[in-house]
């Protein structure tokens, strides 16, 4: 890498944020498409989030990507917002666009280029999402903006309820919500065509750990989980035994990070050599 005064500096700002492999796929970019800029993780604690991108504005930051804890705080402290950003109440990428700080939701458009990718249309479709934290919030209004049936579960059922509560107020859909129990996920799979799994369950070190026992699991389903660490978590392992068609979480890793990079570049982004660089990070391969 050749760094000169000229390299611009993009990053990622989370509490934590060490463990992120977003470093390796938009570095791996910037080196492909000759890209005079590197791409940096700040563990940036939520008492210095102000402090910080005030160092954005000062330090003249090209863009950043935002992480736990930060999506829904930094709102506080940017200029403006996308219309997903705004409608999520989270913003995941920033553009720093001479000192405006401007706000975006990729996780929002990635989720629906990862089923675009996988030829899944949502038109029509019988949805069935669990959880109701961060990552489902982006997922929940991406789905129903396209298919009008969607069921949130989750364990803490009021979340459920708050998060279909404010789609159905603010998109005019018609979202159901319940708590996630055996019973609650026999019901809403039975005939469900998509089921996502948004919550961390089955994340290392948990792997043996899943939401939707076997029995639940058809051919004609198709099933997303957005856990990447392990990429076959023990859902998509059952999930595979049953026939269903599985999306694992790095293609939805992968477009929100695109779609981030096409925001700061204006530019197509090499994503078929970024999703080399995630699963080779991921699989403990090199990275570059
Ligand atoms: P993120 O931003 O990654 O979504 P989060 O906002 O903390 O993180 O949300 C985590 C999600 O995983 C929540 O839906 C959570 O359920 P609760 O709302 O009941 O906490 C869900 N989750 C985490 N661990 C779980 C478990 N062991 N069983 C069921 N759901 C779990």
């Amino acid at each position: 890498m050749n760094i000169t005064s000229e390299t611009k500096l993009y990053g990622l700002i989370g509490y934590p944020a060490k463990h992120s492999i977003s470093p390796q796929i938009h570095n791996s970019a910037f080196k492909i498409l000759n890209i005079n800029a590197v791409y940096l993780t700040f563990e940036v604690k939520k008492e210095f989030l102000k402090k910080a991108l005030d160092g954005v504005r000062a330090l003249g930051i090209k863009g950043l990507n935002v992480t736990i804890p930060h999506k829904v705080n930094v709102i506080k402290y940017i200029d403006e917002l996308s219309r997903e950003a705004a409608l999520i109440g989270a913003v995941n990428t920033i553009l720093n666009d001479d000192e405006k700080l401007i706000g975006f939701n990729t996780d929002y458009t990635g989720i629906l280029k990862t089923f675009e990718v996988y030829n899944v249309n949502l038109i029509g479709k019988k949805i069935v999402l669990l959880g109701a934290g961060g990552a489902a919030k982006a997922i929940a209004f991406a789905i129903a903006e396209k298919s009008s049936s969607l069921t949130i579960l989750n364990r803490t059922k009021r979340k459920a309820l708050n998060l279909a509560g404010e789609l159905n107020k603010k998109l005019k859909v018609n979202v159901s919500a319940n708590s996630l129990t055996s019973e609650s996920l026999k019901n809403s799979l039975k005939d469900a065509d998509i089921l996502v799994n948004a919550t961390s369950v089955g994340m290392a070190p948990n792997i043996n750990q899943t939401l939707v026992t076997k029995e639940f699991l058809r051919k004609d389903m198709i099933v997303l989980d957005v856990v990447y660490n392990p990429l076959e978590t023990k859902l998509l392992k059952e999930a595979k035994e049953a026939e269903a068609k599985c999306i694992n979480g790095v293609e939805m890793l992968i477009q929100q990070a695109a779609e981030a990079f096409k925001i700061w570049f204006k530019i197509e982004p090499p994503i078929n050599e970024m999703r080399t660089i995630a699963l080779k990070s991921l699989t403990g391969g090199k990275s570059n």
